[in-house]
């Protein structure tokens, strides 16, 4: 596995990112940078449009305004055969682990290898030895999807999301469902990705007491807003009445939930 370099350079670029479904802004004019090798979170509501940001800087969504630079790179506007080189740097953990049923945990992490190199079975072998071995997973290669937990899963899509030694990992509520420990030992992974190999991690999360242990910077996204971006203390002493509300769970404030969408 090769230590990249790293110098804290901007290397994902978002510029006036607007989408919307059906004629309903999902996306509004949202603009944030991410630095090389620093885990940069977004939070916010469900619904609130994380997933679909998400979507948009690993390129599976096209904005219908606006750039998303990757590594300088403008994925919004560039033709799909390139946007699939641009994709073979990224890794992806998603919100339901999304791994075949009818393949084992092996051929799971093994299909980005398959498909994007010509390497051979034996190293296709050794590193998804390895990839499984740093999630905790070694032993379990012969088994299902349906034969292992939740959090196994899960931890499973992060082996596969990391196959291709990736220069930036995306990651959709790595740890929603996982029992404190797991959830825990997920972050350190994330943690230990970022420092030890100089990946850059984009994670999607909702889960407060995560969120503040594994961030170097948040966003937070509001009705497919930006509305806030800062490091975990400056999040912590916002004045933005939206983000005091997100972060201490009230059920009272300016975020309403049940309102009919615009
Ligand atoms: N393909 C789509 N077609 C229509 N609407 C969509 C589509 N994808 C997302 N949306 C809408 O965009 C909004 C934001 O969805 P998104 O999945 O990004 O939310 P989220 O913040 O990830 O929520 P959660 O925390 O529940 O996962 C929702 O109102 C959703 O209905
Ligand atoms: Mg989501």
């Amino acid at each position: 596995m090769s230590v990249k370099e790293c110098n804290g350079e901007v290397i994902i670029s978002l510029r006036n990112v607007t989408k919307s479904f059906q004629g309903r802004r999902v996306i509004n004019d949202a603009s944030l940078d991410v630095k090389c090798g620093e885990t940069f979170i977004i939070m916010g509501c469900s619904g609130s449009g994380k997933s679909t940001l998400l979507r948009h800087m690993t390129g599976a969504i096209r904005p219908e305004k606006g750039s998303i630079f990757i590594k300088g790179k403008d994925i919004a506007n560039i033709p799909l055969k390139d946007l699939d080189e641009v994709k073979k740097t990224f890794g992806m953990s998603f919100q339901y682990s999304a791994l075949l049923d009818s393949l084992t945990v092996e051929e799971n992490v093994a299909l980005p290898l398959r498909e994007h190199t010509k390497l051979a079975d034996e190293i296709i072998d050794i590193i998804i030895k390895m990839k499984l071995s740093l999630v905790g997973l070694r032993g379990f290669e012969e088994y299902y999807p349906s034969q292992i937990s939740g959090g196994m899963r899960k931890r499973v899509g992060l082996a596969r999301a990391i196959a291709l030694d990736p220069d930036i990992v995306f990651y959709d509520e790595p740890t929603s469902g996982l029992d404190p420990v797991v959830g825990g030992i997920t972050d350190k992974l994330i943690k230990d990705l970022s420092s030890k190999l100089m990946i850059t991690s984009v994670v999607v999360s909702h889960d407060m007491h995560s969120v503040f242990k594994i961030a170097d910077r948040i966003a937070m996204i509001h009705k497919g807003a930006i509305v806030e971006i800062g490091t975990p203390d400056e999040i912590k002493n916002s004045q933005n009445l939206l983000v005091q509300q997100f972060i201490n769970g009230n059920p009272e404030g300016p975020i309403d939930l049940f309102k009919e969408p615009e």
